[in-house]
This record gives C-alpha cells, sequence and structure tokens, in this order.
C-alpha cells in the first residue's frame, strides 16, 4: 500500500461523544441569525392566512354569515369546511378536532370551546384578513357548558371509560394499615409559553405537490395530516422543520391546524400561503398541560411506610381527545414516582370540558401524576411528625442489584435499575440538608412572618413512548467525495440540543472533528414514517439510528480498505481523522475518495426500534419503559405570610444522564427543566371565566418565570454514578423532560415553609401563588386559633 497521507498527529476528534460542546446553533438564536419560519424570505405574492375563532364555549350554529368578510377589501379568499376536499379533521389521533366549525358536513354547526378555529381569511397581509375575518355574522344557540374537571366529574362527562391500574387490594391494604390518611389536590395546567408561536408557510408545487415548512415536534403528522385534509396521498406533502423557538410538547399536535390551513389556501389559490399566530391567538387556540385534581387514600404505618394507596385522578382534556389518552396513561405511570406500592390502583377519569383541547407538555402527564405521591408522602410524613425525607427513604424502591421483591410497580414492571439511593445519599451531603433543615426548624421557630422551608425531591421517569410501535427511528447519512458528511434524522430540533448530540454520534462513530458533519433540516422527503420528537427520547432513538447508518457505510468502507490494500478487515480501524489500513494511515477523506473513485457507495439510511418494551393496556401490564431516569433536588424558599410574596434561595441538582452525550447541554437541559417546573407550580395560573373564556391569554395576565425568578444559589450537578445498563445510545439516558419534575421540590418547600409543628397540614394546591400561599397561612392560623 503507498501511504497516501502522513499520519496525523490529532489523537482526539474535535466534537466526539461526551465532549462539552455547545448548542450548534446557540450563537444564532442570540445574535438572530438563526432562521425561523416567519425569517424564512417569501415571494411577494403570499398570502397570509388568519384563524377567525369562536366566542362561545359551547353552542350550536344556527347561522355564519360570511359575506361581508368576503366583500371586504384586501380579501383574497374565505375557507371554510365546505372547501376542504379531504377531511375536516386535523386531530392526531382520534379524528375529534374539526378543522373549521363553519360549513356543511362533518363537524361543523357546533363549537366546543372558546377560541375554536370557525373559518380562515386569506388576504395579502394578516391585518387585512383579521380585520375581515370580524365582519362575520355567527349566530350561536349557547348550550350548557361544561368547565372545570368537578363539572364534569359531576355530569360524568368522560371521554373514555375510567381506566385502572392496580396491583394487590389496596383497599383491603387501606382498611387493615394502623393509620390511614385521605385528602385532594388540585394541580393546574400550564401554557407552553414557546418563544416561536405556531407557524406554518405552504408553497404549491406541480401534480398537486405541496411543501410545508413549519415549527412541529411532528414534521410526519404535519405531512398526514395536510394530505388528509387535502386529499393527497403522504407522498404528495414534505414538511420540513429546520428548528423550533421552543416546543415543550405544545407542537406535538397543535401545528396540525396552521399547517393544514396554509396549504387549503396554497392549493386553492396556486399562491404561498402562511399562518402564524399571534400570541393571543395562540394562548386561546391551542391546547395545554392538562390540570388534574387528584383524591387519594392511604393506609401506612409508624414508620410511614406506604402499605395501601388509591388514587383518582381526575383529568381536564378539553373538547377533544387530542393525546390526552396516552398523557392520562403517562399520569397513572408516574404516580409511584421512587415508591414502592405494595398495594396500589390508581383509576384515571378522562374528563371531557367545553375547553380547548389540552395536549402534550413536558413531561406528558408524569409531572402530575408525581405531585400527588408527592403530597401523600409530605402529609404522611406531617401527620407522624417525621421529615419527609425519612418518609421518601423509607418508601424508595429497592437499589438496582439489591435481593428484593420491592421493585414492582403497580404496572407490573420490575424496577430494575433503581439508583436514588446513592443519588439521594450524595445530594444530602453536597446541599448540607440536614443541618440547613434543623436551621430552617429554628428559624420558624423564631420568625412567624417570613417563614422559610425546605424540601428534597426524588425524580423516577420511565424513557419510552408508552405506545409501543412510536418507538421507531430513522437516519440518513450521506458521505460527499471530498470527506465531508451531511446528517439527517427523523428528531426535531427545539432548544434541546439534539441536532448537536446526534452529530457528535455522527462524528465519534467515523473518528473526524465535528466540523465536517452538517446538520440539516428535518424533512419527511429523507426520513418517513417517523415520530413525533417527544418522550424525551429523541436522541436515544435519533442517536442510535444515526449510528446505524453510519454503521453501514464504515463496514463498506472496511471492507473496500481491506481488499484495495489487501489485508483483512479486523486490521482496517478508523482513528481521529484518519483510517489506519494494515501497518499504513490514510487521512480520512484520502479514503473516502479512493472508495468514491472504487465506486463504494457513500450513502446509507440507519433504522432503529426500541428492544424490550410491550405493554397490554386491557390487563394494565407489562414494560411500558426500556429504562427509568432519576434526578434529585433540595430546594429552599421564604414566605412571606402577610402577603404570600415568596422566593426560591436556594437550589441543588444532582441528576443522573446516564453517560452524558453532551455534559454542558444536558445541565442547559436540567436547569430549563427545573426552572420551567417550578414555574409551573408557583406562578403560571390558567384562567377561565364562567363562560369559559381563557383569561390569561398574554404575557400580561399569564406570568412565566424570568432570569429573575432563577433562585441567586444554583448548584447543578450530573451524577457521576450515571451509567445506563441498558444498551442505549453511548449509555446514555434521556435528559428532556425528567428534571422538569425536580421543580416539584419548589412546591413542597413552599408548603413545608406554611407547615407548624403540631399544626394543621397546608394542603397546598398548585400553582401555588401568592394569592393562595396567603389565603393558606390565613386558613392555617385561623385552624390554630
Ligand atoms: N428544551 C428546549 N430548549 N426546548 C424545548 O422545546 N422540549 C422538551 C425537552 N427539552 C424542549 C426542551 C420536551 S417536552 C421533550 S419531550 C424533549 O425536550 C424532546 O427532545 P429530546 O427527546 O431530544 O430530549
Ligand atoms: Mo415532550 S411533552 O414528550 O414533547
Amino acid at each position: 500500500m503507498k501511504p497516501i497521507a502522513k499520519p496525523g498527529n490529532a489523537e482526539r476528534i474535535e466534537g466526539g461523544v461526551s465532549t462539552a460542546l455547545r448548542h450548534d446553533s446557540g450563537h444564532k438564536h442570540v445574535t438572530g441569525e438563526a432562521v425561523y419560519v416567519d425569517d424564512i424570505p417569501v415571494p411577494a405574492n403570499c398570502l397570509a392566512v388568519h384563524i377567525a375563532q369562536s366566542e362561545k364555549a359551547h353552542a350550536r350554529i344556527l347561522r355564519a354569515d360570511l359575506s361581508a368578510v368576503r366583500a371586504a377589501p384586501g380579501v383574497v379568499l374565505v375557507v371554510t369546511a365546505d372547501d376542504i376536499p379531504g377531511v375536516n379533521d386535523v386531530s392526531p389521533v382520534a379524528g375529534d378536532d374539526p378543522m373549521f366549525a363553519v360549513g356543511s358536513g362533518p363537524g361543523t354547526g357546533l363549537v366546543e370551546y372558546a377560541g375554536q378555529s370557525l373559518f380562515a381569511v386569506a388576504a395579502a397581509d394578516i391585518a387585512t384578513a383579521r380585520a375581515a375575518a370580524s365582519l362575520a355574522v355567527i349566530e350561536y344557540e349557547e348550550l350548557p357548558a361544561l368547565i372545570t374537571v368537578d363539572q364534569a366529574m359531576e355530569a360524568n362527562a368522560l371521554l373514555e371509560p375510567p381506566y385502572t391500574m392496580a396491583r394487590g387490594d389496596a383497599e383491603a391494604a387501606i382498611e387493615k394499615a394502623p393509620r390511614r390518611l385521605s385528602g385532594r389536590v388540585r394541580v393546574g395546567g400550564q401554557e407552553h409559553f414557546y418563544l416561536e408561536g405556531q407557524v406554518a408557510l405552504a408553497r404549491p408545487g406541480e401534480d398537486h405537490e405541496m411543501f410545508v415548512q413549519c415549527s412541529s415536534q411532528h414534521p410526519t403528522e404535519i405531512q398526514h395530516v395536510v394530505a388528509r385534509v387535502l386529499d393527497l396521498a403522504n407522498h404528495d406533502v414534505t414538511a420540513e422543520v429546520r428548528r423550533m423557538g421552543g416546543g415543550f410538547g405544545g407542537k406535538e399536535s397543535q401545528g396540525n391546524l396552521p399547517a393544514a390551513a396554509a396549504a387549503l389556501v396554497a392549493r386553492m389559490t396556486g399562491r404561498p400561503a402562511k399562518v402564524r399566530y399571534d400570541r393571543d391567538v395562540d394562548m386561546t387556540i391551542t391546547g395545554k398541560r392538562h390540570d388534574f385534581r387528584i383524591d387519594y387514600r392511604v393506609g401506612f404505618d409508624d414508620e410511614g411506610r406506604i402499605l395501601g394507596i388509591a388514587f383518582d385522578q381526575a383529568v381536564r382534556c378539553g373538547m377533544s381527545h387530542d393525546l390526552s389518552g396516552a398523557i392520562a396513561d403517562r399520569a397513572m405511570f408516574h404516580a409511584d414516582n421512587c415508591y414502592y406500592l405494595p398495594n396500589a390502583r390508581i383509576t384515571s377519569y378522562r374528563c371531557k370540558t367545553h375547553t380547548v383541547s389540552n395536549t402534550a407538555f413536558r413531561g406528558f402527564g408524569g409531572p402530575q401524576g408525581m405531585v400527588g405521591i408527592e403530597r401523600v408522602i409530605d402529609e404522611i410524613a406531617h401527620s407522624l411528625g417525621r421529615d419527609p425525607l425519612a418518609v421518601r427513604r423509607a418508601n424508595f424502591y429497592a437499589p438496582a442489584g439489591a435481593r428484593s421483591d420491592r421493585t414492582v410497580t403497580p404496572y407490573h414492571m420490575t424496577v430494575e435499575d433503581c439508583v436514588i439511593q446513592p443519588i439521594v445519599d450524595a445530594l444530602v451531603d453536597s446541599a448540607d440538608y440536614e443541618a440547613r433543615r434543623a436551621e430552617i426548624r429554628e428559624w420558624n421557630r423564631a420568625n412567624p412572618i417570613i417563614r422559610r422551608g425546605i424540601a428534597l425531591m426524588p425524580v423516577k421517569f420511565g424513557i419510552s413512548f408508552t405506545t409501543s410501535h412510536l418507538n421507531q427511528a430513522g437516519a440518513l447519512v450521506h458521505i460527499y467525495n471530498d470527506g465531508s458528511i451531511r446528517l439527517n434524522h427523523g428528531g426535531t430540533e427545539m432548544g434541546q440540543g439534539l441536532f448537536t448530540k446526534v452529530a457528535q454520534v455522527v462524528a465519534e462513530e467515523f473518528q473526524v472533528d465535528i466540523g465536517r458533519v452538517r446538520i440539516t433540516a428535518t424533512d419527511t422527503a429523507k426520513v418517513p414514517n417517523t415520530s413525533a420528537t417527544a418522550a424525551s427520547s429523541g436522541s436515544d432513538m435519533n442517536g442510535m439510528a444515526a449510528r446505524n447508518a453510519c454503521r453501514t457505510i464504515r463496514e463498506r468502507l472496511v471492507a473496500f480498505a481491506a481488499e484495495r490494500w489487501q489485508t483483512t478487515p479486523d486490521e482496517v480501524a478508523f482513528l481521529p481523522g484518519r483510517v489506519r489500513v494494515g501497518g499504513e494511515e490514510i487521512a480520512f477523506d484520502s479514503l473516502i475518495h479512493e472508495a468514491w473513485l472504487a465506486r463504494v457507495s457513500l450513502s446509507a439510511t440507519g433504522f432503529y426500534a426500541t428492544p424490550k418494551i410491550h405493554w397490554d393496556r386491557v390487563a394494565a401490564r407489562g414494560r411500558p419503559f426500556l429504562y427509568f431516569a432519576y434526578g434529585a433536588a433540595v430546594s429552599e424558599v421564604a414566605v412571606d405570610t402577610l402577603t404570600g410574596e415568596n422566593r426560591i434561595l436556594r437550589v441543588d441538582i444532582l441528576h443522573d444522564v446516564g453517560r452524558s452525550l453532551n455534559p454542558v447541554i444536558d445541565l442547559g437541559q436540567i436547569e430549563g427543566g427545573f426552572v420551567q417546573g417550578a414555574g409551573w407550580l408557583t406562578m403560571e395560573e390558567l384562567f377561565w371565566d364562567d363562560a369559559g373564556r381563557l383569561r390569561t391569554h398574554a404575557p400580561s395576565t399569564y406570568k412565566i418565570p424570568t432570569c429573575g425568578d432563577r433562585a441567586p444559589d444554583m448548584r447543578m450537578a450530573i451524577w457521576d454514578g450515571g451509567d445506563n445498563r441498558e444498551d442505549t445510545i453511548y449509555r446514555s439516558k434521556a435528559v428532556g423532560e425528567p428534571p422538569l419534575m425536580l421543580g416539584i421540590s419548589v412546591l413542597m418547600a413552599l408548603s413545608n415553609a406554611l407547615e407548624t409543628e403540631g399544626g394543621a397540614y397546608p394542603a397546598l394546591d398548585a400553582p401555588a401563588t401568592p394569592e393562595r400561599l396567603l389565603m393558606t397561612a390565613e386558613r392555617l392560623k385561623r385552624a390554630a386559633r
């Protein structure tokens, strides 16, 4: 063999797996260079589309006179359900989300939430379209509206029959237990408040083809819904997503309507068309996190060990299914959190209300389920006068490797990988929990007005889609003849750093610097039949699919090199920037060039299907998750009991990401998740009036955490014991959602601040806004008198 290149001297590639590489677009996000859908230059004849919304929560549409809308100056097109060539439905699963309520076919004539889509208006600019829409004359016959969970439960208005997961005999165990308590906790919903709202730009092509650029976690579903609405085959429609300015679950299904509306206008006019919701439209038309009412009964012993427990979770789904089935299921799957519940019954009520159809939100129901059990643990501790941490520890699942039968969940999956004990032990040390708790108790004895609280929250979160068939992913990798690499996969980038992580995997597989790997937009024409980027499984699944594509190409390169230079395949090794073939080394790009000349295919697809998982929904048994991610947080707060004003003073987090693919991106997810979780439970409050109108529909009335709300002292670390016993991508663990639930520690700390020894339990609902804290403090004072 002729040495084609001198041996390189770089011993490590730049940006491989486990390096602290910055997000590939981080600098572009802050300088404004990152291109979002609304930044894409559009042709001069592009139309702006406005969606007109229902003013009533539940009403029959007696008459819809759109003549003034059509006649308004500048209006190009008004579309109703009667203009839809395909199906009047933009739902993700159940076929129950009409695209337009105005028209004469199925799905029309009835509105089921204030804010529901009625019809759409297209004009040269959005102001013209919006002004014209307001000229519609809609006559409604109002029907009784169920707005709250309580109203729906009272009326027995459910989308599907109640669903139960059970193990052992909960009722008997509760009755027999030496101690019992029962109660109710309410957990509010949450607006996603992605910085970039819902948006879609549709361009008509030849022969009915439609190209949609949008902000979606689920381009494949956009493709399928647009095809369904336009009566096209899936191959006629292409959806492309370069990035989202945040998704948080709010762009799994909620992008369907804007994409379908843009595509319908584009189809009918032959002109490009764009839908971009303004903030008020976005907040009133799109689904949110489900609010829950959780009733519990628990029997326990003098140590606080749970012997039997029953949960009834009432879930506000809204007017249609959307993803509520799977979300309500995940709430049940997380009603145990880290705790072994020997006798448990969890029943879920999927309430149908005349409010917006609620949807995925980071944690997908898991966080609500966890608030239930954490409340129970806290209340048990209060009733026993014990440190809640001691009660938590007494109930943990048996640690990985221990010989114990305290490992089986209420859904009959065995927890094989429990590492919560070492994480909590390490955090208790590093956060100085015991001493601070003692000091805070002293403080509270002396200070009745400004009270302080502290709480430790453990998290165990199941990784995999619980709908088993969604656990599949694909990738497409090209190497060009100069050695540069183009990467595509089915996952979407919403700020979480997925594209960076998967590019790191590709760099690692070929042992090339990350700069050689070009990251490209998610595109249904490149990788088909993908699942939403969701369930935190983006890097697990797309990382594996990309690795498999790389390995296919690598095998071809190895076979080629062995043959070309007369050696055996095991004598070929990928080293940083070069390949060793027998005794010689060749630069990576030289090898690629040689392979190209020799007509070796340098492009491959890769596929991955998560192994081991199965779920029998009827029996409520199985192994819905490949593994669990763990973490723990200690939060300390101060509350002014005269005003309810409160601060987070300090936060300590230790989180398990297995072997991190990228520690800085993981830390970003941990911090962002925590802050979003704390915001949900303390300051973000959705308010619907009695007529079912959302009154918190803009940043003026809906408060999300800002950088000023971040604890001044925040100490976050990735757990150094992290590993994954399952064969995941480089033994990493998913990180997107689990840290959100660490924010529950703030709710528990606020509750702790209001507790007095021997006094009544605060029974704080979420969000624990200043008003609610003040009312709770007042109630406790009255009870103590
Ligand atoms: N991080 C940022 N910056 N923006 C987001 O929209 N979404 C979260 C989480 N982290 C989100 C985020 C949600 S809901 C999920 S399911 C995961 O990211 C999805 O990405 P992953 O599977 O690649 O972790
Ligand atoms: Mo995340 S709620 O699974 O998009």
